[in-house]
């Protein structure tokens, strides 16, 4: 691989030994997967940081690393942790159990984090913060944390691989990544036409599904192009997080949204797909008896989920059913000035507020088998995979169930 002087004074040690490892990681896997360079990057988001993902052996290798003396060279940012961190006995309204290891270990981890410089923004929505919202387009990232990688690159027009947490920690002290993948022009242009027709734009749980077809059939790293009508911001996140949990996309192209330009004719077959497929691949996951918990807030949600949220239960008498809603603490701030109103009626409805986390993340679940209901397909994809009965439906037709039509 073609290295800069300055990459090669890195690696020789100039600035420090802790950038050096980090930049011979990167030049490693770069290698391997035939980069002919380094690319600096702008920006870097860390995922897979809750003690219950990475556990013991992952505290110690980011205590190893702020020991060494690491910092990052970009600004940082870092995915939702197991607990809210001013309340983490809030989860246990819906019976995760948090013991004083998980408690401690996740503490251990935010402080290596700290020392290391990163922000500590706890959450998946990286996107949503303004200083991601001014990198010019075309802007050089190395992100963990599927949702955001496709929403990165398909609405943002920046440019990033789908990094695992460690690797996007050793970019963010190294400052750069491999110049490979989805950093190429030619590995952005899309690939087959995905066209969707119907009639009415797509609510969040069909969106979750197309994107689970999509990623099914979809047999290629180059992005898909895909032109469907979605009704919301909420909905296109959805569906970008469920191509991300259903397959292993970085990237789509959608008509009329993503910012690149198209340089000739679309390569590749195209696919109709209409109203009746989405609906009966969605009445598979259509919960068939009432939940026992609601989860709302995956990808995290924002100020606009509040508001939503809160207008579906204004005229309805307390839910029956536990609600939980799950966003960061920047949204959450935002909420307070900016849907304060929606916020109260919330808590007067017993809706669980929990910042900083979300189920998914956090230790839920391991009380035996729960049957939850979501609006997102990705919630329903990985807790399923924790044994649990999860359904899918649109938020509408959730708050119907919780407070009795
Ligand atoms: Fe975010 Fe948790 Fe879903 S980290 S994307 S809310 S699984």
């Amino acid at each position: 691989m073609y290295l800069t002087r300055e990459e090669e004074r890195i690696l020789g040690g100039e600035h420090g030994p802790a950038k050096a490892k980090a930049l011979s990681v990167v030049v490693k896997v770069g290698d391997a997967l035939g980069a002919e360079k380094l690319v600096e990057i702008r920006h870097a988001h860390i995922s897979g940081i809750s003690y219950g993902t990475i556990g013991e052996h992952g505290v110690s290798l980011l205590e190893y690393l702020a020991d060494m003396g690491a910092k990052v060279s970009v600004e940082t940012t870092v995915n939702p942790i197991g607990f809210d961190i001013d309340t983490p006995e809030i989860l246990d309204e819906v019976g995760a159990i948090l013991d004083r290891d998980f408690i401690n270990g996740q503490k251990r981890i935010l402080k290596a984090l700290r020392r290391m410089g990163a922000k500590l923004t706890l959450t998946c929505t990286p996107y949503y913060l303004p200083e991601i919202r001014k990198l010019p387009k075309g802007s050089h990232v190395a992100w963990g944390e599927s949702n955001a990688i496709l929403y990165g690159n398909s609405v943002l027009g920046l440019r990033t691989n789908r990094e695992g947490g460690p690797l996007a920690l050793m970019a963010a002290i190294s400052g750069r990544t491999y110049f490979w993948g989805l950093h190429l022009d030619d590995n952005r242009i899309p690939f087959n036409i995905f066209n969707v027709e119907i009639e009415k734009p797509l609510n969040e749980a069909s969106a979750g599904v197309l994107g689970e077809m999509i990623a099914t059939m979809h047999n290629e790293l180059r992005p898909p192009y895909v032109k469907a009508v979605f009704r919301d911001e909420i909905t296109l996140r959805e569906f970008l997080a469920a191509l991300g949990a259903a397959g292993s996309l970085g990237m789509a192209y959608i008509h009329g949204i993503t910012p690149e330009g198209i340089r000739g004719r679309i390569e590749g077959e195209r696919y109709d797909i209409d109203e009746y497929s989405i609906r009966r691949l969605l009445e598979k996951y259509m919960p068939s008896s009432p939940p026992e918990i609601i989860f709302i807030g995956c990808p995290h949600a924002t100020s606009e989920d509040i508001r939503r949220l809160a207008n579906l239960l204004k005229e309805k008498p307390k839910p029956k059913i536990k609600i939980i809603i799950t966003l960061s603490r920047i949204e959450f701030m935002r909420a307070l000035t900016n849907a304060r109103d929606s916020l109260q009626l919330l808590r007067e409805k017993n809706v669980i507020i929990a910042r900083d986390t979300c189920l998914i993340v956090s230790p839920f679940g391991r009380k035996g088998k729960i049957n939850v209901a979501t609006n997102s397909y990705k919630a329903l994809f990985y807790l399923s995979k924790r044994g649990l009965n999860v359904s899918l439906a649109p938020l509408e037709e959730l708050i119907q169930l919780a407070t009795g039509g």
